[in-house]
């Protein structure tokens, strides 16, 4: 049953200056590949942790659901385990097999009737993997330390490198099975990818590790096989870790040059930092703004910029000064599920709404 209004009462730019309202581009539409989004606010992945068996549940559809009714043009789905030692949690999310694909299509054509875009992010787990599996895996054997709640990995051998690309491939290859529109590769917080990536965790002597090209290189061959799945007209986001807030740890001109062999392979960089340490990042509104800006202007790619962004003025400031295309809201989503219609009727921009709740919106 589709609900949503189908016609879009959007008010010209002109109309808005002359009533007074500045705040506008967040409603405009955004076009990338064969995505088209109704707006620039992104729900970012938030692990709901309430996944017993890894599939979607009554509680997917309603959470992801409300966000969707609430106006929000792209909503990408918690982290995905892409095999069972991938997940973070035995709460987490699976994408490593075919029965997982139909609770995943159910709750994407829930979200497509409701009006938004839906992606799902692709995540391994490494060393932060804390679900029931008999062993997990990193780049190197090193614990990820903090309170003690992680167990110590196994160093991958190629063979297992080899079985986790081939996974992110497959679980692409289900997510496009299943009708997402977007792929996000979970490369930042410290998970798997980020873990390659980063010199504080790898510490590999062979061709995955020592310089900005060997740590570098896993990335490029789970881009280049989830490639093979998920077709060029699709686009696929990285998500990424600006800093590591370490000593001796990536800071954002590195991380800039060790994405550099994907980029033409990459649409969109979801800009996050920190996560390869239990260090926490200094917070403060907008806080990791700044990386997205540096990674739009340098790399030459559209980014989401993510952190503490709690309103509309704050969206408008990111996108207007050119520090993002998409702005990704998390907490405050949870928070206020409706936040993109509320905002846009307190400045008088009509949008569409659904149907059923015409008479609130109007
Ligand atoms: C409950 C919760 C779960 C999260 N799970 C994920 C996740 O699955 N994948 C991810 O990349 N980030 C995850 N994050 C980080 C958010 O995507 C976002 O980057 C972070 O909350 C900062 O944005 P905010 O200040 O708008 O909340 C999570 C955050 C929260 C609050």
């Amino acid at each position: 049953m589709v609900i949503f209004a189908r016609e879009h009462v959007f008010v010209s730019r002109e109309d808005l200056v002359e009533r007074g309202v500045a705040s506008v581009k967040t409603y405009e539409p955004f076009r990338i590949k064969d995505l088209e989004l109704k707006n620039r606010i992104v729900m970012p992945p938030m692990c709901m942790y309430s996944a017993p068996n890894s599939v979607v549940t009554p509680f997917h559809l309603t959470h992801y659901g409300t966000r969707a009714l609430g106006g929000v043009g792209l909503i990408l789905v918690e982290a995905t385990g892409v095999l069972p030692e991938g997940r973070l949690t035995d709460g987490c999310l699976g994408l490593w097999s075919d029965d997982q694909v139909p609770g995943m299509a159910d709750l994407v054509k829930h979200v497509h009737d409701l009006g938004a875009r839906i992606g799902v992010q692709l995540n391994h787990g490494g060393r932060k993997c804390a679900a029931t599996v008999e062993r997990i895996y990193a780049p190197s054997a090193i614990n990820y330390g903090g309170n003690g709640a992680y167990r110590d990995p196994v160093e991958m051998d190629r063979d297992e490198i080899a079985r986790v690309t081939e996974a992110f491939a497959s679980a692409a290859g289900r997510a496009l099975e299943a009708g997402f529109d977007v792929v996000e590769i979970h490369g930042a917080h410290g998970y798997l990818v980020n873990q390659f990536l980063s010199p504080l965790s790898n510490k590999r002597l062979d061709g995955y590790g020592v310089d900005f090209e060997g740590r570098s290189r896993f990335l490029q061959e789970v881009v280049r096989a989830v490639r093979t799945r998920w077709p060029e007209e699709k686009p696929l986001f990285l998500r990424v870790s600006a800093e590591d807030y370490v000593e001796g740890g990536m800071t954002t001109s590195q991380l800039i040059r060790i994405i550099d062999p994907v980029l033409k392979d990459i649409d969109v960089a979801h800009v996050s930092s920190g996560g390869v340490t239990p260090v926490p990042p200094p917070v403060y509104p907008g806080y990791q703004v700044p990386y997205s800006e540096r990674v739009r202007k340098e790399c030459g790619i559209p980014t989401i910029a993510v952190g503490l962004v709690t309103t509309l003025d704050m969206i408008e400031e990111i996108l207007c000064n050119q520090r993002a295309d998409l702005v990704a809201l998390g907490r405050e989503l949870l928070r206020y599920p409706f936040f993109p219609l509320n905002e846009a009727r307190k400045r008088g921009i009509a949008l569409p709404c659904p149907e059923q709740y015409r008479r609130a919106f109007s």
